[in-house]
Protein backbone atom coordinates (compact mmCIF):
# COMPACT_ATOMS: atom_id res chain seq x y z
CA UNK A 1 0.00 0.00 0.00
CA UNK A 2 2.20 2.90 -0.84
CA UNK A 3 -1.06 5.54 -2.65
CA UNK A 4 -0.29 9.13 -0.05
CA UNK A 5 -2.16 12.05 -0.02
CA UNK A 6 -0.23 15.34 0.62
CA UNK A 7 -1.78 16.80 3.44
CA UNK A 8 -1.60 20.81 3.71
CA UNK A 9 1.01 20.65 6.05
CA UNK A 10 3.79 19.28 4.12
CA UNK A 11 2.92 15.87 5.10
CA UNK A 12 2.29 12.84 3.26
CA UNK A 13 -0.19 10.72 4.63
CA UNK A 14 -1.40 7.00 3.19
CA UNK A 15 -4.43 7.31 1.63
CA UNK A 16 -5.47 3.49 2.60
CA UNK A 17 -5.34 2.64 6.21
CA UNK A 18 -6.93 0.09 8.64
CA UNK A 19 -9.34 1.31 10.82
CA UNK A 20 -9.59 -0.13 14.43
CA UNK A 21 -12.96 0.46 15.66
CA UNK A 22 -14.51 -1.97 18.10
CA UNK A 23 -11.04 -4.10 18.35
CA UNK A 24 -10.73 -4.15 21.89
CA UNK A 25 -10.24 -7.88 21.92
CA UNK A 26 -6.34 -8.89 22.75
CA UNK A 27 -6.46 -11.98 20.65
CA UNK A 28 -8.54 -11.60 17.73
CA UNK A 29 -6.56 -7.43 17.82
CA UNK A 30 -3.73 -9.27 17.31
CA UNK A 31 -4.88 -11.73 14.44
CA UNK A 32 -5.97 -8.61 12.62
CA UNK A 33 -3.58 -5.99 13.14
CA UNK A 34 -0.68 -8.78 12.37
CA UNK A 35 -2.46 -9.48 9.43
CA UNK A 36 -3.06 -5.80 8.07
CA UNK A 37 0.59 -5.53 8.79
CA UNK A 38 1.26 -8.48 6.69
CA UNK A 39 -1.20 -7.05 4.08
CA UNK A 40 1.06 -3.49 3.93
CA UNK A 41 -0.89 -1.43 5.59
CA UNK A 42 0.66 1.22 7.55
CA UNK A 43 -1.70 3.64 8.90
CA UNK A 44 -3.85 3.07 12.01
CA UNK A 45 -6.94 4.85 12.72
CA UNK A 46 -8.15 5.11 16.13
CA UNK A 47 -9.74 7.28 18.59
CA UNK A 48 -10.09 8.11 22.53
CA UNK A 49 -13.80 6.91 22.41
CA UNK A 50 -12.94 3.60 20.72
CA UNK A 51 -10.80 2.45 24.45
CA UNK A 52 -8.21 0.71 22.39
CA UNK A 53 -5.29 3.05 22.34
CA UNK A 54 -3.20 0.99 25.09
CA UNK A 55 -3.82 -2.32 22.95
CA UNK A 56 -3.21 -0.94 19.40
CA UNK A 57 -0.25 0.84 20.80
CA UNK A 58 0.96 -2.61 22.86
CA UNK A 59 0.33 -4.52 19.41
CA UNK A 60 1.80 -2.30 17.15
CA UNK A 61 4.91 -2.19 19.77
CA UNK A 62 5.03 -6.00 19.45
CA UNK A 63 4.46 -6.44 15.64
CA UNK A 64 8.25 -5.06 15.29
CA UNK A 65 7.64 -2.70 12.50
CA UNK A 66 9.72 0.62 13.28
CA UNK A 67 7.70 3.53 14.45
CA UNK A 68 8.78 5.93 11.32
CA UNK A 69 6.94 3.74 9.05
CA UNK A 70 3.52 3.98 10.81
CA UNK A 71 0.84 6.63 10.59
CA UNK A 72 -0.66 6.92 13.43
CA UNK A 73 -4.12 8.50 13.58
CA UNK A 74 -6.22 9.48 17.21
CA UNK A 75 -9.07 11.74 17.99
CA UNK A 76 -10.28 13.66 20.67
CA UNK A 77 -13.37 12.66 22.65
CA UNK A 78 -16.46 14.53 23.15
CA UNK A 79 -16.20 15.23 26.75
CA UNK A 80 -12.48 15.73 26.82
CA UNK A 81 -12.84 18.60 24.51
CA UNK A 82 -11.73 21.97 25.52
CA UNK A 83 -8.46 23.87 26.11
CA UNK A 84 -7.01 22.33 29.16
CA UNK A 85 -8.67 18.30 29.39
CA UNK A 86 -7.69 17.69 25.22
CA UNK A 87 -3.80 18.85 26.51
CA UNK A 88 -4.38 16.28 29.08
CA UNK A 89 -6.19 13.91 27.27
CA UNK A 90 -3.47 14.34 24.28
CA UNK A 91 -1.07 13.40 26.84
CA UNK A 92 -2.86 10.15 27.85
CA UNK A 93 -3.00 9.08 24.26
CA UNK A 94 0.30 9.30 23.71
CA UNK A 95 1.26 7.07 26.46
CA UNK A 96 -1.41 4.75 25.96
CA UNK A 97 0.03 4.32 22.34
CA UNK A 98 3.41 4.25 23.70
CA UNK A 99 4.56 7.18 21.01
CA UNK A 100 6.26 10.22 21.04
CA UNK A 101 4.40 11.99 19.06
CA UNK A 102 1.10 11.26 17.22
CA UNK A 103 0.56 11.68 13.26
CA UNK A 104 -2.60 12.80 13.02
CA UNK A 105 -4.74 14.47 15.63
CA UNK A 106 -8.79 15.16 15.03
CA UNK A 107 -11.50 16.36 16.91
CA UNK A 108 -14.32 13.40 16.79
CA UNK A 109 -17.63 15.62 16.57
CA UNK A 110 -17.89 19.45 16.47
CA UNK A 111 -18.65 20.63 20.00
CA UNK A 112 -21.06 23.11 20.93
CA UNK A 113 -19.47 24.43 23.78
CA UNK A 114 -15.78 23.79 23.78
CA UNK A 115 -15.92 24.83 19.61
CA UNK A 116 -12.86 27.23 19.48
CA UNK A 117 -10.96 26.27 22.66
CA UNK A 118 -10.08 22.35 21.55
CA UNK A 119 -8.72 23.32 18.37
CA UNK A 120 -6.16 26.22 20.16
CA UNK A 121 -4.92 22.93 22.13
CA UNK A 122 -4.88 21.41 18.96
CA UNK A 123 -2.58 24.20 17.79
CA UNK A 124 -0.12 23.95 20.86
CA UNK A 125 0.22 20.58 20.39
CA UNK A 126 1.23 21.03 16.52
CA UNK A 127 3.43 24.04 17.57
CA UNK A 128 4.90 21.86 20.38
CA UNK A 129 5.25 19.01 17.68
CA UNK A 130 3.41 16.43 20.08
CA UNK A 131 1.56 16.02 16.81
CA UNK A 132 2.41 15.95 12.90
CA UNK A 133 -0.74 17.33 11.29
CA UNK A 134 -4.51 18.42 13.14
CA UNK A 135 -7.62 18.13 11.56
CA UNK A 136 -11.48 17.09 12.21
CA UNK A 137 -14.14 15.01 12.13
CA UNK A 138 -17.32 14.98 11.40
CA UNK A 139 -17.35 18.90 10.47
CA UNK A 140 -19.94 19.74 8.15
CA UNK A 141 -19.32 23.41 5.53
CA UNK A 142 -20.60 25.13 8.62
CA UNK A 143 -18.11 24.35 10.87
CA UNK A 144 -15.45 24.48 8.81
CA UNK A 145 -16.48 28.00 8.27
CA UNK A 146 -16.86 28.44 11.99
CA UNK A 147 -13.47 27.08 12.42
CA UNK A 148 -12.14 29.77 10.09
CA UNK A 149 -13.18 32.43 11.84
CA UNK A 150 -10.39 32.08 14.78
CA UNK A 151 -7.89 29.36 13.65
CA UNK A 152 -4.48 29.81 12.93
CA UNK A 153 -3.71 26.91 11.18
CA UNK A 154 -6.21 25.08 9.20
CA UNK A 155 -7.09 21.45 9.80
CA UNK A 156 -5.49 19.09 6.99
CA UNK A 157 -8.25 16.17 7.35
CA UNK A 158 -12.03 15.97 7.56
CA UNK A 159 -12.87 12.69 8.28
CA UNK A 160 -16.64 11.73 8.05
CA UNK A 161 -19.24 8.95 6.63
CA UNK A 162 -18.68 8.91 3.13
CA UNK A 163 -19.50 5.88 0.99
CA UNK A 164 -21.65 4.86 -2.28
CA UNK A 165 -25.01 5.54 -0.74
CA UNK A 166 -23.36 8.54 1.41
CA UNK A 167 -21.39 10.28 -0.61
CA UNK A 168 -21.31 13.56 0.64
CA UNK A 169 -20.58 15.20 -3.04
CA UNK A 170 -21.10 18.71 -1.67
CA UNK A 171 -18.40 18.81 1.45
CA UNK A 172 -16.45 16.86 -0.87
CA UNK A 173 -16.16 19.85 -3.30
CA UNK A 174 -16.01 22.14 -0.63
CA UNK A 175 -13.08 20.42 1.12
CA UNK A 176 -11.12 19.92 -2.63
CA UNK A 177 -11.53 24.10 -2.99
CA UNK A 178 -10.00 24.34 0.35
CA UNK A 179 -7.43 21.92 0.38
CA UNK A 180 -8.35 20.07 2.99
CA UNK A 181 -8.25 16.32 2.39
CA UNK A 182 -11.20 13.66 2.55
CA UNK A 183 -11.11 10.95 4.79
CA UNK A 184 -14.17 8.04 5.03
CA UNK A 185 -14.53 6.28 8.00
CA UNK A 186 -17.48 3.45 7.49
CA UNK A 187 -16.00 3.62 3.67
CA UNK A 188 -18.19 0.13 2.78
CA UNK A 189 -21.54 1.64 4.40
CA UNK A 190 -20.49 -0.44 7.66
CA UNK A 191 -21.52 -3.45 4.76
CA UNK A 192 -24.72 -1.90 3.86
CA UNK A 193 -23.34 -1.29 0.30
CA UNK A 194 -21.71 -4.59 -0.05
CA UNK A 195 -24.94 -6.13 -1.32
CA UNK A 196 -25.15 -3.42 -3.92
CA UNK A 197 -25.93 -4.87 -7.35
CA UNK A 198 -24.89 -2.02 -9.86
CA UNK A 199 -21.63 -2.49 -7.32
CA UNK A 200 -21.91 -5.96 -7.93
CA UNK A 201 -21.38 -6.16 -11.87
CA UNK A 202 -18.83 -4.05 -11.92
CA UNK A 203 -16.98 -6.68 -9.29
CA UNK A 204 -17.98 -9.49 -11.59
CA UNK A 205 -16.09 -8.02 -14.45
CA UNK A 206 -12.66 -7.23 -12.66
CA UNK A 207 -12.94 -10.45 -10.91
CA UNK A 208 -12.82 -8.75 -7.36
CA UNK A 209 -15.74 -8.37 -4.55
CA UNK A 210 -17.62 -5.49 -3.93
CA UNK A 211 -15.77 -4.05 -1.08
CA UNK A 212 -12.33 -4.27 -3.15
CA UNK A 213 -14.24 -2.47 -6.10
CA UNK A 214 -15.62 0.43 -3.47
CA UNK A 215 -12.41 0.72 -1.79
CA UNK A 216 -11.18 1.82 -5.13
CA UNK A 217 -13.93 4.14 -5.62
CA UNK A 218 -12.40 5.90 -3.04
CA UNK A 219 -8.97 5.96 -3.56
CA UNK A 220 -9.79 7.07 -7.54
CA UNK A 221 -11.95 9.72 -6.19
CA UNK A 222 -8.96 10.84 -4.20
CA UNK A 223 -10.67 10.27 -0.40
CA UNK A 224 -8.43 9.00 2.15
CA UNK A 225 -9.89 5.56 3.09
CA UNK A 226 -9.90 3.37 6.19
CA UNK A 227 -11.71 0.26 5.94
CA UNK A 228 -12.19 -2.00 9.18
CA UNK A 229 -12.57 -5.65 9.84
CA UNK A 230 -11.99 -8.27 12.36
CA UNK A 231 -11.76 -11.04 9.90
CA UNK A 232 -8.04 -11.79 8.69
CA UNK A 233 -9.34 -12.98 5.01
CA UNK A 234 -11.49 -9.63 4.19
CA UNK A 235 -8.37 -7.64 5.95
CA UNK A 236 -6.07 -8.77 3.36
CA UNK A 237 -8.58 -8.88 0.64
CA UNK A 238 -9.25 -4.74 1.30
CA UNK A 239 -5.50 -4.05 0.73
CA UNK A 240 -5.56 -6.37 -2.59
CA UNK A 241 -6.71 -3.15 -4.83
CA UNK A 242 -3.78 -2.39 -6.99
CA UNK A 243 -4.32 -4.72 -9.62
CA UNK A 244 -7.24 -3.09 -11.63
CA UNK A 245 -8.65 0.20 -11.92
CA UNK A 246 -11.86 1.63 -12.46
CA UNK A 247 -13.23 3.57 -15.33
CA UNK A 248 -14.51 7.50 -15.11
CA UNK A 249 -17.76 6.14 -16.19
CA UNK A 250 -17.59 3.26 -13.36
CA UNK A 251 -16.68 6.21 -10.89
CA UNK A 252 -19.84 8.12 -12.29
CA UNK A 253 -21.94 4.91 -11.61
CA UNK A 254 -21.12 4.24 -8.11
CA UNK A 255 -21.25 8.28 -7.25
CA UNK A 256 -24.78 7.47 -8.81
CA UNK A 257 -25.44 5.13 -6.02
CA UNK A 258 -25.68 8.21 -3.09
CA UNK A 259 -29.39 8.03 -1.75
CA UNK A 260 -31.40 10.51 0.67
CA UNK A 261 -31.56 7.75 3.28
CA UNK A 262 -27.97 6.11 2.56
CA UNK A 263 -26.50 8.03 6.08
CA UNK A 264 -26.13 5.01 8.79
CA UNK A 265 -24.33 7.40 11.25
CA UNK A 266 -25.20 10.13 13.62
CA UNK A 267 -25.90 13.57 12.46
CA UNK A 268 -23.09 15.72 13.49
CA UNK A 269 -25.23 18.78 15.51
CA UNK A 270 -27.17 16.16 16.96
CA UNK A 271 -24.37 14.16 18.62
CA UNK A 272 -24.88 14.99 22.48
CA UNK A 273 -21.49 16.26 24.61
CA UNK A 274 -20.85 13.12 26.02
CA UNK A 275 -20.07 11.23 22.75
P1 LIG B 1 -15.96 -7.99 9.92
O1 LIG B 1 -15.27 -7.07 10.89
O2 LIG B 1 -16.83 -8.99 10.62
O3 LIG B 1 -15.02 -8.62 8.94
P2 LIG B 1 -17.18 -0.10 7.48
O4 LIG B 1 -15.67 0.02 7.48
O5 LIG B 1 -17.84 0.53 6.31
O6 LIG B 1 -17.78 0.41 8.79
O7 LIG B 1 -17.57 -1.64 7.38
C1 LIG B 1 -17.16 -2.52 8.38
C2 LIG B 1 -17.98 -3.79 8.26
O8 LIG B 1 -17.79 -4.39 6.98
C3 LIG B 1 -17.58 -4.80 9.29
O9 LIG B 1 -18.77 -5.34 9.78
C4 LIG B 1 -16.78 -5.84 8.52
O10 LIG B 1 -17.03 -7.12 9.05
C5 LIG B 1 -17.34 -5.73 7.13
N1 LIG B 1 -16.34 -5.97 6.09
C6 LIG B 1 -15.14 -5.38 5.96
N2 LIG B 1 -14.49 -5.80 4.87
C7 LIG B 1 -15.31 -6.69 4.27
C8 LIG B 1 -15.19 -7.49 3.09
N3 LIG B 1 -14.11 -7.44 2.32
N4 LIG B 1 -16.23 -8.30 2.78
C9 LIG B 1 -17.34 -8.36 3.56
N5 LIG B 1 -17.49 -7.62 4.68
C10 LIG B 1 -16.49 -6.81 5.04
Amino acid sequence: IKDTVRLNSGLDMPQHGFGVYLITDEDRGRAAIDRALESGYRAFDTAQFYENEALVGQLLKESGVPRKDLFITTKVTNPKQGYDSTLKSVEQSLKDLQIEQIDLLLIHWPSKKHFFETWKAFEKLYDEKLVRTIGVSNFEIHHLEKLAIKANIKPAVDQMEIHPYFTQAALRDYLKKNGIAAEAWSPLGRGAVLGDETIGKIAGKYGKSAAQVIIRWHLQSGTIVIPKSQTPSRIAQNANVYDFSLTDDEIKTIDARDRSDGRTGPVPDKVYEEI
